[in-house]
């Protein structure tokens, strides 16, 4: 069976470190208050002259390096963002257009903090087909730019960051992306919403929405997560016919510990087999997986034959989850 095997990983995040005690001196938060809800030390922040694309494209141009193929052999190009550099063109196509992939397709895929869960799913299913033999799959987000800095409840959560996966066309059918699940519940859009700039409130009109930056009911929002990050994971492995046990690497969507933790308890992964690193970047939307992917492997931690759960959720509402064969 033909398979989406990952060949290559990159990640690229702002230079720029903004930690918990620097907000203490912008809104009143506390190191502790941030570090015990969420698990948050510090988060990456983009400067001015940072976009989604451009961190998009030294992301995709290490994946691509790492496999060793050449940008003309990408035939398609999927990107995972809800924050891309404008509502259009699509951030994919800057990314096409920064590496050169004059061969490629490109599409922007917009499920938030599932964007990558989402766009690996499109891109594995592209390769299944036989639609497409060489897929780059990036998660990319910069919330920092749509957050209000002065809401305390949202400002303190997210950071900036960008992932990529090389993916590529696998005749050997045992390694891949094994099974994916991709859900969502609309009536569930007002717990997280960033409503400007788009055809309800256009940047440029008149009748413009009072909140400043994005909007979360996070209560709300943490109790859905709780149950939606084991179900999509529950049904992913079932799907497959795979149990938790046997899960070698848990890479969730790195919002905060908490939620991380309860998925883990419901599955019964221990530590050792639980990748975190929110602490380090707090909540970077859709490029949290492939970040976390890509450390994981960079450390060692994930090694060719492992399998591998992914899972997010976001905005939408929408969640979901991978099963991978690394
Ligand atoms: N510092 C200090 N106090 C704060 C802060 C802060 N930064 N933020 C909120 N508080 C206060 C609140 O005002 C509240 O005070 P009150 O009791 O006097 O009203 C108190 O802390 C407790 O607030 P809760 O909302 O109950 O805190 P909770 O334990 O639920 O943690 C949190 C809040 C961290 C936001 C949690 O609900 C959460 O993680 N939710 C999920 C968010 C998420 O994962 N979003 C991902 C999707 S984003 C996307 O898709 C783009």
């Amino acid at each position: 069976m033909r398979r989406a095997l990952v060949t290559g990983v990159g990640m690229q995040v702002p230079s720029r470190i903004v930690t918990n005690k620097e907000l203490e001196s912008l809104v009143d938060t506390s190191d502790e208050w941030i570090l015990q809800r969420t698990g948050i030390r510090e988060r990456r922040v983009a400067g001015p002259d940072e976009t989604a694309s451009s961190l998009a494209i030294v992301a995709a141009k290490e994946a691509l390096d790492r496999s060793q193929v050449h940008p003309e052999e990408l035939d398609i190009i999927v990107v995972g963002t809800v924050t891309g550099d404008m509502p259009f063109p699509s951030t994919s196509c800057l990314v096409q257009a920064g590496i050169g992939a004059v061969n490629a397709g490109a599409m922007d895929v917009g499920a938030a903090c599932a964007g990558f869960i989402y766009s690996l799913c499109v891109a594995s299913s592209l390769i299944e087909s036989g639609q497409s033999r060489n897929a780059l799959v990036i998660g990319v987000d910069m919330l920092t730019k749509f957050v209000d800095w002065t809401d305390r409840s949202t400002c303190v959560l997210f950071g900036d960051g960008a992932g990529a996966l090389m993916v590529q066309a696998s005749e050997n059918g045992d390694r891949g992306v094994l099974k994916t699940v991709m859900l969502a519940d609309g009536t569930g859009a007002r717990h997280i919403e960033y409503p400007v700039g788009g055809s309800k409130y256009p940047a440029s009109g008149e009748q413009r929405t009072p909140a400043k930056g994005l909007t979360m009911n996070g209560s709300e929002v943490y109790r859905f997560a709780v149950t939606a990050m084991g179900d999509a994971c529950c049904r992913v492995l079932d799907e497959a016919g795979y149990s938790a046990e046997e899960v070698d690497l848990f890479v969730p969507h790195q919002a905060n510990l908490r939620i991380i933790q309860s998925a883990q308890k419901r599955l019964g992964i221990p530590d050792e087999r639980v990748f975190v690193n929110v602490d380090r970047f707090g909540n970077t939307s859709g490029g949290s997986i492939p970040i976390g992917l890509y450390e994981a492997e960079r450390s060692g931690r994930l090694k060719p034959g492992d399998l591998v759960l992914t899972v997010g959720f976001g905005a939408g509402l929408v969640w979901g989850a991978n099963l991978i064969r690394w």
